[in-house]
């Protein structure tokens, strides 16, 4: 049996995952799960999958807490996510944005498997990261496909890895179209069902440009040797081109839970118990290259990973707030990327060498962001 933790379990990849281990009862006990909220939606899973632990960040009612099955404990948040680290083998850290940097790094520290999923604290905690690369399956799909792929070929046949985006809901329109972006807009995205910060992400393609950071860490290429296709379609999840010409593709239908089926039994692989869909079920491929005056994103992310030190921290907590904002009306769409760079001109700082740093730097960003914006 297989000691597994979900934190985040209420947002869109914790759900897919309780979905994958509802499939799976008998290889899994569920040590816990931590969300921010005590919602609803905790409790139900709670109800149903009677983990040792449930927790999180809010005082729930005594209706709440009554409504419990026998046997399962609540913890209030700071003490759920260490019981949760310290009891389980392996974590699936599922929590959005830079909240789900502290997991990792107890994750990491205690050297327990890390079914990485929140991509901020990959690219803070680059260090960490580095050193304890070997106890981290990652999740995202992009970055699950080149784990799947890079384990297969030697490096000294590798030539470069691509990594692909959909290229969001807004590929097709023109740079003043995207002026007038509306909230709802940017939330509908094409191809994936997500949670609001990285579908906003998507949107810009600020995600792909932090996946090129992560992938950085995760695979220890340098920057040169990543590279960024637009891929409409979402089967191509990524792609290793070898020295002698030939190219390798990860190919997938579009759904988060084949790349979390993959880490939760890794190294071994298990039958895909959902809807299958043929290749030719699947549409057709094509590739594109990245427009980078609409996208901003992406010479921008190119830039922080040449520049290092202080700036992919940096743009992390400068991507969070501009996100919240844009979220709240503040800020049109457009001015999510100039917020960010407008942020990282005035970053003069050192490479963050601890979990404080990191977390301080953040929090400059941050602040700095709603200063520029009058918040
Ligand atoms: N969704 C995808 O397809 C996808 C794909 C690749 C990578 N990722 C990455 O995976 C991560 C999760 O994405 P998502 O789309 O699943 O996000 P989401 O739907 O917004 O869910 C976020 C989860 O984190 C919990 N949470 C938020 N703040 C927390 C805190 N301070 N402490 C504990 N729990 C907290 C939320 O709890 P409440 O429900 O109580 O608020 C919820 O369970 C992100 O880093 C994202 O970039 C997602």
């Amino acid at each position: 049996m297989k000691e597994v933790a979900i934190l985040g379990s209420t947002g869109s990849i914790g759900t897919q995952t309780l979905e994958v281990i509802r499939e799976y009862k008998e290889d899994f006990e569920l040590i816990g799960l931590l969300a921010k909220r005590a919602s609803e939606k905790l409790l139900n899973q709670a109800r149903e999958f009677k983990p040792r632990y449930v927790s999180c960040y809010e005082n729930p009612s005594k209706d709440w807490l009554e409504a419990l099955p026998k046997g399962v404990k609540f913890l209030r948040g700071g003490e759920g996510l260490h019981a949760l680290v310290e009891e389980s083998q392996m974590l699936m850290n599922a929590i959005s944005g830079t909240e789900g940097i502290l997991p990792t790094y107890l994750v990491l520290q205690k050297g327990k498997r890390l079914l990485a999923s929140n991509k901020e604290s990959l690219i803070c905690l680059r260090r960490l990261v580095k050193e304890k690369r070997d106890i981290i399956v990652p999740v995202d799909s992009e970055h699950n496909a080149l784990f799947q792929l890079l384990s297969m070929v030697e490096e000294k046949d590798l030539k470069r890895v691509y990594l692909t985006a959909s290229g969001g809901p807004f590929r097709d329109k023109s740079l003043e179209e995207l002026k007038s972006v509306r909230v709802e807009d940017a939330l509908n995205h094409p191809t994936w069902r997500m949670g609001a910060k990285i579908t906003i992400d998507s949107a810009t393609l600020m995600n792909k440009g932090m996946e090129l950071l992560e992938a950085i860490n995760l695979f220890d290429l340098p920057v040169e040797r990543i590279d960024i296709l637009i891929h409409p379609q979402s089967l191509v999840h990524g792609i290793v081109e070898l020295i002698d010409g030939s190219f390798i593709f990860h190919v997938s239908q579009t759904d988060m839970r084949i790349p979390i089926l993959y880490s939760l039994f890794y190294p071994n692989r298990k039958k895909y118990p959902f809807e299958r869909k043929s290749l030719i079920d699947l549409s057709s491929i094509n590739f594109e290259r990245v427009d980078t005056e609409k996208f901003r994103s992406i010479p921008l992310c190119k830039w922080v990973a040449l520049m290092g030190g202080p700036y992919p921290t940096a743009l992390v907590g400068a991507d969070q707030i501009a996100v919240e904002l844009f979220l709240e009306g503040k800020i049109g769409f457009l001015q999510i990327v100039e917020l960010v760079e407008e942020i990282l001109s005035q970053a003069s700082f050192k490479e963050p060498q601890s979990l404080e740093d990191v977390l301080s730097l953040i929090s400059w960003a941050y602040e700095k962001g709603k200063e520029l914006v009058g918040r």
